[in-house]
């Protein structure tokens, strides 16, 4: 049997085959359908992209009902136990694990390129107190594009590297100068004897010690926690990065972007709306009456559901074993039984079963954050910095595609036409 659709437009009566490729049909191949010549032709309307192939990746791939993630075909479970979040930014980028040599100058290279152009300490230094971290985050970043105007140059191989290994060495710095200052504490600086996960905790909390002394279980739990958010396809803040860096835009201002996208409670926001909701609930007493509230449509279960996984999310469940190896080092985070609590009931309620709701990878998250003392403004910030490699990753793809140009989408017209202009007498 070929492999093509035959449509039959029953208006005119005409029928048309369609290629199939991978189990989709290209868009462009409907505009032949039409009732006039002169008609623009058939197109898909798809509001949220719900069922909408917009590239072809060999970053990541998901099965949402089965609940797998894996990062170039490899298991999300073995990165977690097995590898460290620089390996896998590795991974992501190349395609391929790192052999030693490679590993050892790629974070030589990452380690080397911390330190922030002290100019740009004016305007963190300029930010309200009590400025968000993430319009802090997203503002930095586009601003420290405009510290290598070379960053245009996105077609040039060793140029756009160069930003690539900036842009995640920077970002703990940015979020560490950034909390910093918010506290009114001085700039703890980058320590290149220490690792991706300890440098950042240096960065955020080091006192007037000389040497900050990193615990090993939290330094762990968030390298793992940095694994798990490296990417996950075209999820909206990485769709963002896509359209943005379709335009050719600089890779710095395209994370910008893709950040902005993230700031949503509905997307990398979700982590901080869940605390907010377990402090609401505030006893396992008072859950049935939440999830009622929740089932009357009055407001969502934050760190439940996802666009893909009609399971449960295989970060959520990584994500809650790690919990309990923090909780071992800082004490069990209180908000643990009203979250457990939270889930078992949630799990056994009909209104969640049959939308095949399941905690996603912000559910726990954020408890883990808490225990190290992160504050909660900050938990999309923790999100930001290991999905910025992801970002690059599909950014860079996007760019070595020859199917990809710039994003436009079309529209369905619903609005008035060939009005006359109305005085403003007459109005
Ligand atoms: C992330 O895409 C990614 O990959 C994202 C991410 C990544 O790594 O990049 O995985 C990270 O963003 C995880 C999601 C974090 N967001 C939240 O936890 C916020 C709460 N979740 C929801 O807002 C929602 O589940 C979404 C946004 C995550 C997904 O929404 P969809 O796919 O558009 O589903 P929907 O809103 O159409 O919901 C279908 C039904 C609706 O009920 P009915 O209209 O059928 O009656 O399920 C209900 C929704 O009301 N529903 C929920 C719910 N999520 C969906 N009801 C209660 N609580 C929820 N959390």
């Amino acid at each position: 049997m070929p492999d093509t659709l035959t449509i039959k437009d029953n208006r005119t009566g005409k029928t048309y085959d369609v290629k199939i490729t991978d189990d989709t049909i290209k868009a462009t191949d409907l505009r032949q359908i039409k009732v006039h010549d002169e008609d623009f032709g058939m197109m898909t309307y798809d509001p949220a992209f719900m069922n909408t192939a917009s590239c072809r990746s060999s970053i990541t791939f998901i099965d949402g009902d089965k609940g797998i993630l894996e990062y170039r075909g490899i298991p999300i479970e073995q990165l977690a136990e097995k590898s460290t979040y620089l390996e896998t930014a590795y991974l992501l980028l190349n395609g391929t694990l790192p052999n030693k040599a490679q590993l050892d100058e790629w974070k030589n290279e990452i380690t080397m390129h911390t330190i922030l152009n002290v100019n740009l300490q004016a305007l963190i230094d300029s930010f309200r107190y009590d400025a968000h971290p993430m319009g802090r985050l997203i503002s930095t970043m586009a601003a420290l594009g405009t510290f290598y105007p070379e960053a245009k140059n996105i077609f040039d191989p060793v140029c756009r590297q160069k930003q690539i290994v900036r842009i995640i060495a920077k970002i703990i710095t940015i979020a560490g100068f950034n909390y910093r200052r918010s506290i009114g504490m001085p700039y703890s600086y980058p320590d290149n004897d220490l690792s991706y996960p300890g440098n950042f905790l240096n960065m955020m909390f080091k006192m007037t010690e000389s040497k900050y002394k990193v615990s090993p279980a939290l330094e762990r739990a968030l390298d793992i926690l940095f694994i798990l958010h490296a990417d996950h396809e075209q999820n909206c803040s990485t769709s963002t990065m896509r359209v943005v860096g379709s335009s050719q835009a600089d890779p710095y201002s395209s994370v910008a972007g893709a950040a902005t996208a993230l700031y949503g409670p509905l997307h990398g926001g979700a982590n901080e709306a869940v605390i907010h909701m377990l402090n609401e609930i505030g006893s396992t007493r008072n859950i049935p009456a939440y999830i009622e509230k929740v089932k009357a449509g009055e407001g969502k279960l934050m760190g439940f559901g996802h666009r893909v996984y009609k399971n449960y999310d295989p970060r959520a469940r990584i994500i809650k074993r790690a919990a309990y190896d923090v909780f071992e080092v800082t004490g069990k985070n209180p908000l643990l039984d009203i979250a457990l609590e939270l889930e078992k009931i949630a799990l056994e309620d009909d209104y969640f079963v049959k939308r095949k709701l399941y905690p996603n990878v912000d559910f726990y998250s954020g408890l883990i954050y808490q225990a190290l003392d992160i504050p909660m403004e900050m938990f999309t910030v923790m999100f930001a910095i290991p999905r910025v490699s992801g970002w690059l990753a599909q950014w860079q793809e996007m760019l070595n595609d020859p199917d990809q140009k710039i994003s436009r989408p079309r529209q369905i017209y619903t609005g008035a036409r060939k009005l006359d202009y109305v005085p403003i007498g007459k109005r």
